[in-house]
């Protein structure tokens, strides 16, 4: 039966660790996936996550299951986390959580709730985006288009392009934000284009629906929700996707969250009630130990602190190695100016490099690069920053 199937691409990010690891060079350097590296080059437990499972371990009394949506106190905690700890939008029992397995399984059962109960509507992306997205919501048979994002010769933000692809979008359609650090480019709209995106929502009657995966990497921890709470104030419905691998280094225990915010209360949990219908058929209840993690470090004063603390030591290094990359690019003869990547956001930047330079770069260098020219600026270290731009001169 097998022998009719055909083999599927390998995936452009997870698919480059794969080869990544294979690579027996030693002096190899990985900026496809978007993980954290610390200085030494490693991707460490933060230092919370080690006390709050200590905590964990010593009280933990069953492994029993969790409900379809997971605990109440997780979904509190997110919900604070995103629209603030007094919104009114949480003690008007507006929003309503459901952990999920990661950010990527938000987004999915986001995108099944959009396609059993909002129909046939289209979800407008980025153009770029990260690169599961579209993958993600063909899934569920949803039709999406483009809206551009980016302009190759500013290196900044095509806002009035956004602008004009959005305004093509119909009554009832998805408009797919990123939260802040827009990946791939680290480009975030400024404040008064949050504002203008948001009425642009109201006015057209779209549905807007933010993937929030870096919250913590711009600027801080509630600077970066500015713009999802811009849009919490002017729209009355929206959908958000929440990843907790990056700011809390939990990529593998999958942590996520999808939170829908309805009118009222009672439409919310109504539209709530689906939402657990779909989280029941794919994966009935969600892993407990991730989300037990987040729930004890953001209720607790001393460990949200810390995390804190944490989250802004990971941010500032990143933007040290940014600073760095753009000097050492120089220093190694480089004409051209690389100055736009101190201006982004995150954990990435779309460099420019063309699909054969990304190709050289990995075959002659052994610096792995995802093909759109995306570079992981949190995988920059000091000790592999020269060899790093030597490689990039060279193609250049
Ligand atoms: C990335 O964009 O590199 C990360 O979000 C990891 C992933 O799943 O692609």
């Amino acid at each position: 039966m097998f022998e009719k199937i055909t083999a599927a691409p390998a995936d452009p990010i997870l698919g480059l660790t794969d080869e990544f690891k294979n690579d027996t060079r030693p002096e190899k350097i990985n900026l496809g996936v978007g993980i954290y590296k610390d200085e030494s080059g490693n991707t460490p437990v933060l230092a919370t996550v080690k006390k709050a499972e200590a905590i964990l371990l010593e009280k933990e009394t069953t492994k029993s299951y969790l409900g379809i949506p997971g605990t109440a106190e997780y979904g509190l905690a997110v919900q604070q986390l995103l629209f603030g700890a007094n919104a009114t939008i949480i003690s008007d029992k507006r929003a309503q959580t459901a952990q999920a397995p990661g950010g990527t399984g938000a987004l999915r059962v986001a995108a099944e709730f959009i396609k059993r109960q909002l129909g046939d509507v289209k979800v407008w992306i980025s153009n770029p985006t990260w690169a599961n997205h579209i993958g993600v919501f063909a899934a569920a048979g949803l039709e999406t288009a483009s809206y551009s994002y980016y302009n190759a010769e500013t290196k900044d933000i095509d806002f009035d392009a956004a602008l004009a692809d959005l305004a093509n979008a119909n009554e009832g359609d998805i408009v797919l934000l990123h939260g802040c650090c827009h990946n791939p480019t680290g480009i975030d709209p400024v404040e008064a284009q949050w504002h203008q995106l948001a009425a642009l929502c109201v006015e057209k009657k779209l549905l807007p629906m933010f993937d929030f995966a870096y919250q913590g990497f711009a600027v801080g921890v509630e600077e970066d929700a500015q713009g999802l709470r811009i849009f919490a104030e002017q729209c009355s419905e929206l959908l958000v996707a929440s990843s907790f691998s990056k700011n809390f280094g939990l990529y593998n225990e999958r942590v996520g969250a999808f939170t829908l915010v309805g009118k009222n209360a009672e439409q919310a949990a109504t539209a709530f009630s689906q939402v657990k219908s779909i989280a029941r058929v794919i994966y009935s209840n969600p892993p407990a130990h991730g989300a037990a993690i987040v729930t004890l470090i953001l209720n607790d004063e001393a460990l949200r602190n810390e995390w804190e603390q944490e989250v802004a030591d990971m941010r500032n290094r990143i933007q040290e190695m940014r600073t760095l990359f753009v000097q050492t690019l120089k220093d190694c003869g480089v004409d051209a100016d690389f100055s736009f990547i101190e201006r982004q956001n995150g954990m990435f930047s779309f460099s420019g490099l063309n699909k054969d330079q990304v190709n050289r770069l990995k075959e002659e260098f052994g610096i792995y690069i995802v093909g759109s020219g995306r570079i992981s600026v949190a995988g920059m270290t000091k000790n592999n920053m020269l060899p790093l731009c030597k490689g990039i001169a060279a193609v250049l």
